[in-house]
């Protein structure tokens, strides 16, 4: 497993132009392994949003470079010209609020994913049952969104990041509105299928419940990434 999941070589965004230009990303450096579950850490307005906005062809870098899987995404510009593919087959978000689609129900909020990404629908249904399953979720099911409880409901999503088997989970402050247990369950999940799937995931938090899990945390300060081994007590 000499590949990394996600490798990044001094990656800057400046937003605008002129006088009123902000350089959000001065220079990331980052390499993510399969099955890593990394945390990033770092003050709000540090840039945390924009580098996963950058990594998850959001928005564009404006240099540096970026890979997934050994494959050049981005080299001082883009490498592959269907971003929205890239987005819906190889990247999973998750955010702080679920974004669950109220008029469908848990199962179809997950399997909408691959059925738009061409998997039959029984199939789909499938994968969401036995995500869902993984996630202790599997019997709200049939539930409309509106009957989970807040924790569920950002279980459902992390299902929903899971469905098309994306090899990087982009988690922008996961567990900012769960209560501590719930939070550490989030977190545990995610190492979880990290493993089960050799997913790479990073989790932009500043959540002070969750921080000690990670076994390697990547501060960010004003634009710049340093990196440190964590505590990884709960991994
Ligand atoms: N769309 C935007 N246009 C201009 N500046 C932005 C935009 N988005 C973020 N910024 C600025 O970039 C910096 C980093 O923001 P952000 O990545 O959201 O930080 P974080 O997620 O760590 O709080 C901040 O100074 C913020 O004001
Ligand atoms: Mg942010």
């Amino acid at each position: 497993m000499n590949i990394p999941a996600i490798d990044i070589e001094n990656l800057t965004k400046r937003y605008g132009h002129g006088d009123t230009a902000v350089d959000a990303l001065k220079g990331v450096n980052m390499t993510i392994w399969p099955g890593e579950v990394v945390g990033l850490v770092g003050p709000s307005g540090s840039g945390k949003s924009t580098l996963l906005k950058c990594l998850g062809a959001v928005i564009e870098p404006t240099s540096g470079k970026m890979q997934l899987g050994g494959q050049t995404i981005f080299d001082n510009k883009w490498e592959i010209d269907d971003l929205r593919t890239l987005r819906r087959d190889r990247i999973g978000f998750v955010f702080q609020a679920p974004y669950l689609i109220p008029f469908l129900d848990v199962t179809d909020n997950i399997a909408l994913l691959p059925m738009l990404a061409g998997v039959p629908n029984d199939k789909a249904r499938e994968r969401a049952r036995e995500l869902l399953a993984a996630l202790d979720v599997g019997h709200r099911a049939m539930a409309q969104v509106s009957q989970l409880s807040g924790g569920e409901q950002q279980r459902v999503s992390i299902a929903r990041a899971l469905a098309n088997h994306p090899p990087v989970i982009l988690a922008d402050e996961p567990t900012a509105p769960l209560d501590s247990e719930r939070a550490l369950n989030v977190v545990r999940l995610l190492n979880q299928m990290a493993q089960q799937y050799q997913t790479a995931i990073i989790v932009v938090t500043h959540d002070e419940k969750i921080i000690p899990t990670f076994k390697r945390i990547y501060h960010i300060r004003d634009g710049r990434t340093y990196e440190e081994a964590g505590e990884g007590r709960a991994a």
